[in-house]
């Protein structure tokens, strides 16, 4: 939730600050703005809606003045979206100003006491309490006004600092939400994620909690609340620099459905080796792995139907309980987690806020957590007892596609890790379907060559009001993914239900024209999920079904989509992907704003 970047150096500031927000407006993008020290004052220009305003307001930043200056990308939580909301936020006299990610949560206390010590707020947010109290406390030193302020904050904050008075620093420090620095030559940066620098450094630091970032045009100092020097390693980033751009795609969410096959590769192949899953990452025993009788998996959004995937999966094929929560419900139920639960936490972005307390909470009552992050370095990954990275690359469209995939992909690898350990899978079983794994990424490009077929389809039922989801087992927790991707890009409202459930109320909603997308690959199931079909077509339902190509009898139950038999395990890789271009083309064909679309943030950093 919102972006933050800072530059420090000889060349004008404003087009990186552009620059840097453009990439960074993933993670909100309701209104945006720069705060530059021209020299003698600070200079601030800020509008509501996309980036795009500010930057014809800006010619792309090329009419700022300014060597230093930080931006700001914003997802509203206190006041509304507007001009004078946007950030920075200047103090009353103008002299300081601030950039926030994060929530402050006792800043109406502290906004009452400054009131009452004359100070007069313009703007509804949080945020203006800090840049408030940074001039109350300030005597002549930025880095200590600074320190005071902190004393006074609870909640959440990635900050960026700039004065009036000291146009040769920006201050930058975190708690709990995510910044990096930037590390260049005669120039230096900050940002909420390394996307916004890569173009210009692959040198980074890691801000840790309280640790404080002094960024001069030559150098950078890091230091602690006491004022106490730290030293930190410097890390040097892989990321292609190109993986966050577009690439002659009209969409990233585009670009990335199609990434996927390449994503799945590069997170299984280095982990199967000589026909067997190696998990280096994995610090359990199969002593310790026996021990555990419950895993419990917390995520939020897609990540968390991943989750529900995994379930079947692992207790198929583990014979271990799974329970999937929603880690903003797990934070507060007082769940009964031990150290005889396995904890898996599954999150994109590595810093969704109740992911990564929910982690803590089974941290806490003696779990032993392992996660599943895409992002090298974020919060879950570091605080996690072991980490299993997906390498899907910078993810940059809000609707998760290849992150998903990747995220499936590690379920699949543990499966067969877990599976091999404990000896709840037959060698011949084991060897079969790592073979299969390793065949998956052919599949899924077969699959993405059908695009066409998808596209018709969707032309057919862009223009429904509900769509309904249904499946059974395996494909009951696709079905989730397939109707999340469809509302949140498409606006369309859609609902996934378990197919055996649909009777029990839901049907009710079914009338002459409603579109039903059944998914039908699960092997076992399949005369139940007909079965199904037929009572909602009975009902007026037009249905799209996807099938295995084995099942070529379904012709005639719907419009059908075909996609190439694999085993059970690993039909959800294969058959959400015209489940997401199903959401991309409809979306499209509605003039929807795909890849950020209304009201969302790809990252979740509050509750
Ligand atoms: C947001 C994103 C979703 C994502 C969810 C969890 O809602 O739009 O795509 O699944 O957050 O994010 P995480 O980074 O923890 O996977």
């Amino acid at each position: 939730m919102c972006g933050i970047v800072g530059y420090i150096g000889y060349e004008q500031a404003g087009p990186f600050l552009l620059d840097g927000l453009q990439t960074l407006e993933y993670r909100g993008y309701d209104s945006a703005g720069v705060c530059l020290n021209d020299g003698s004052e600070l200079i601030v220009k800020k509008a509501k809606g996309k980036l795009k305003v500010l930057k014809d307001m800006t010619h792309d930043g090329e009419d700022l003045r300014g060597t230093v200056g930080i931006g700001h990308t914003r997802w509203a939580t206190h006041g509304e979206p507007s001009d004078v909301n946007a950030h920075p936020h200047l103090s009353e006299s103008g002299r300081f100003a601030v950039v926030h990610n994060g929530i402050i949560e006792n800043y109406q206390l502290l906004k009452d006491y400054l009131t009452s010590k004359g100070v007069e707020f313009r703007s509804k947010t949080d945020t203006e309490v800090i840049a408030q109290l940074l001039e109350y406390y300030y005597k002549g030193s930025l880095v200590d006004a600074v320190i005071k302020a902190l004393e006074k904050l609870d909640g959440s904050y990635a900050l960026g600092v700039i004065s009036q008075e000291n146009p040769d620093e920006i201050i930058a420090v975190r708690k709990e939400s995510p910044l990096i620095i930037g590390l260049g030559e005669n120039e230096n940066f900050l940002a909420s994620d390394v996307t916004a620098i890569l173009a210009r450094t692959r040198t980074i630091y890691r801000l840790e909690n309280n640790e404080i970032a002094i960024l001069g045009r030559e150098s950078v100092r890091i230091i602690n609340t006491d004022k106490e020097e730290i030293h930190k390693e410097q890390e040097t980033v892989d990321w292609d620099v190109n993986a966050a751009k577009k690439g002659g795609y009209e969409h990233f969410m585009f670009k990335e459905i199609m990434e996927q096959p390449k994503a799945i590769t590069d997170t299984i192949a280095p982990r199967i080796k000589n026909g067997r899953v190696v998990l280096d990452e994995v610090s359990l025993s199969a002593e310790e792995l026996k021990n555990f009788n419950k895993i419990n998996i917390l995520a939020c959004g897609s990540a968390y139907h991943v989750g529900v995937v995994a379930k079947y999966i692992f207790e198929k094929m583990l014979r271990i309980p799974v329970e999937v929560d929603l880690a903003s419900e797990f934070r507060y139920r007082d769940p009964i987690v031990n150290d005889k639960t396995l904890t898996v936490v599954i999150s994109q972005s590595g810093e969704t806020a109740d992911t990564k307390e929910a982690m803590k909470e089974a941290q806490r009552r003696g779990s032993h957590v392992i996660s599943i992050v895409n992002v090298v370095g974020s919060a879950i990954a570091v605080e996690s007892d072991d980490v299993i990275y997906t390498w899907a690359g910078p993810e940059i469209a809000v609707a998760t596609t290849k992150a998903y995939s990747t995220q499936l992909a590690v379920i699949y690898l543990m499966a067969l890790y877990f599976g091999e350990m404990l000896g709840t899978i037959v060698p011949d079983e084991y060897k079969a379907l790592v073979k299969e794994l390793e065949e998956l990424p052919d599949k899924i490009n077969a699959v993405l060559e059908n695009k066409e077929r998808i596209q018709y389809l969707a032309s057919k039922l862009f223009n429904s009001k509900d769509v309904f989801f249904i499946g059974r087992n395996i494909d009951y927790a696709l079905s989730l993914e397939g109707s999340l991707k469809l509302k949140e890009i498409s606006y369309i409202h859609s609902e996934a239900y378990a197919a055996g459930e649909l009777k029990h109320g839901t049907i009710s909603l079914i009338e002459e024209g409603t579109p039903v997308i059944a998914l039908a690959t699960h092997e076992e199931l399949i005369g139940k999920i007909v079965s199904n079909i037929e009572e909602v077509k009975t009902r007026g339902a037009q249905v799209m079904c996807i099938a295995c190509d084995n099942h070529k009898e379904l012709e005639g139950v719907g419009e059908m989509i075909f996609i190439p038999k694999v085993c059970d395990m690993l039909l959800p890789s294969l058959a959400v992907i015209p489940l997401q271009l199903f959401a991309y083309y409809v979306a499209s064909l509605k003039g929807c704003d795909i890849d950020q679309p209304r009201n969302l943030a790809k990252s979740v950093t509050v509750e």
